[in-house]
């Protein structure tokens, strides 16, 4: 079938991305449902900071890839063997699944799950297969999913069934910023009521996690951004202080507000002055949870004998730390109980042409989430 995707050549290409034209829109074949194969028909796709990162060329992709990972849509045919799900089924899709069987998969860890990040990082679907083809030669998958396309094939793993009434648009964004944010703050760090963060990036994985903070019942929740710009929305979903990164007395005033620091640091900016900042900010015994991500390679320095003497903790999470089946229903859920409004999150919405111009708003931190509307 002829469907219409977002697809990236070359990394590396330089902004202003309305010029140089990263992602080239075109015309490409996707082939049907194989067994254990999911067809689904995208209805929204959200645009993520690490589409940014990767189409700057800070972290390597197999190219020509279909970019997008995060998106919801309809099931249009299931392939062999597929019994979770049948056509006309409502979905949104993820990255975080696994195989099942490994070592990370059943400790509950499917994040690490060394058979589907090794297909994963060579651009392919769980199963090791490609099902898209551009100009007569193959091209990558993102991350199992490729959701800048009005069609997706994967494989059940990467699924979540929904309720038809939540709008594809804001299910869109699950399955990368909503699972990211609020699993890092309920999985990595597993913040108890009473306690102290601070978030740093309040964007659209960072005001997941504050949202997730307010859930836990967290008392103090600092956001810090370099952008003052986020901080209305961010006290309106959950932040009971607002600091700027630029601010001189950061770090006194944290502390200050805390009794001495914060129980959990959240970086989810990529930047490694945030990095530091939150080290400082974080209380003795305290964790920082590491989230956002500047180029691979990139080495960051902190005070190691402080780190020893102050037993603190630096944690990365992946995709907050999630099982999708266990986590993803239940964000679900607190959404339509209104305790994590999404929806907030959602600058607008796109149509493909839009797409480049719409990095450059993200660079410059003009929007949150916007989300790509592939059949118009
Ligand atoms: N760990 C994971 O699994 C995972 C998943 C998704 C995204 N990410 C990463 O998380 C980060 C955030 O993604 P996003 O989509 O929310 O991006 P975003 O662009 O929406 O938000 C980033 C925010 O960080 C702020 N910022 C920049 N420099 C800062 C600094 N020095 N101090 C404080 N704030 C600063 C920006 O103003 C912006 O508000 C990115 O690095 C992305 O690659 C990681
Ligand atoms: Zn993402
Ligand atoms: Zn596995």
């Amino acid at each position: 079938m002829r469907m219409v995707a977002a697809v990236m050549y070359e990394q590396g290409l330089p902004a202003p991305y309305a010029d140089s034209c990263p992602l080239k829109i075109e015309e490409v074949e996707i082939d049907g449902p194989r067994e254990g194969e999911v067809l689904i028909e995208v209805r929204a796709a959200g645009l993520c900071h690490s589409d940014l990162s990767q189409i700057a060329g800070l972290r390597k992709r197999t190219v020509p890839v279909v970019m997008g990972h995060e998106g919801a849509g309809i099931v249009r045919e299931v392939g062999r063997g597929v019994s979770e799900f049948k056509p006309g089924d409502h979905v949104a899709m993820t990255v975080g699944s696994g195989c099942g069987y490994c070592r990370s998969c059943v400790d509950a860890r499917p994040v690490l799950c060394e058979v589907v990040g090794a297909s994963r990082s060579r651009g392919l679907l769980m199963n090791g297969r490609r099902a898209l083809t551009g100009h007569g030669r193959e091209l990558y998958h993102h991350s199992g999913v490729s959701s800048f396309a009005q069609y997706a094939i994967t494989v059940p793993g990467t699924l979540i069934k929904i309720d038809a009434s939540i709008p594809f648009e804001i299910a869109a964004m699950f399955g990368c910023a909503v699972v990211t944010g609020a699993g890092s703050v309920f999985n990595a760090a597993k913040v108890r009521p009473g306690q102290s963060v601070a978030v740093f990036g309040l964007g659209g994985v960072g005001l997941n996690s504050v949202m997730a903070a307010r859930i836990s019942g967290a008392s103090v929740i600092i956001g810090i951004d370099i952008n003052e710009n986020k901080f209305p929305l961010a006290v309106e979903l959950g932040c009971t202080h607002t600091l700027s990164a630029f601010d001189a007395k950061l770090v006194e005033t944290v502390r200050e507000l805390t009794n001495g620091g914060v129980d959990f640091a959240f970086e989810i900016s990529g930047s490694r002055a945030a990095m530091i900042s939150a080290i400082e900010v974080t209380r003795k015994g305290g964790e920082i949870v590491c989230v956002g991500m500047g180029a691979s390679g990139d080495l960051y320095q902190y005070p190691h004998t402080a780190l020893v003497a102050e037993e603190k903790v630096l944690r990365g999470s992946l995709m907050g730390s999630c099982v999708p089946n266990r986590d993803l229903p239940l964000y679900f859920r607190y959404y339509t109980e209104g305790r994590l409004p999404v929806d907030r999150l959602k600058s607008g919405t796109m149509h493909f042409d839009e797409l480049n111009r719409n990095l450059d708003m993200l660079e410059r931190g003009e929007v949150l989430r916007q989300v790509l509307l592939p059949h118009g």
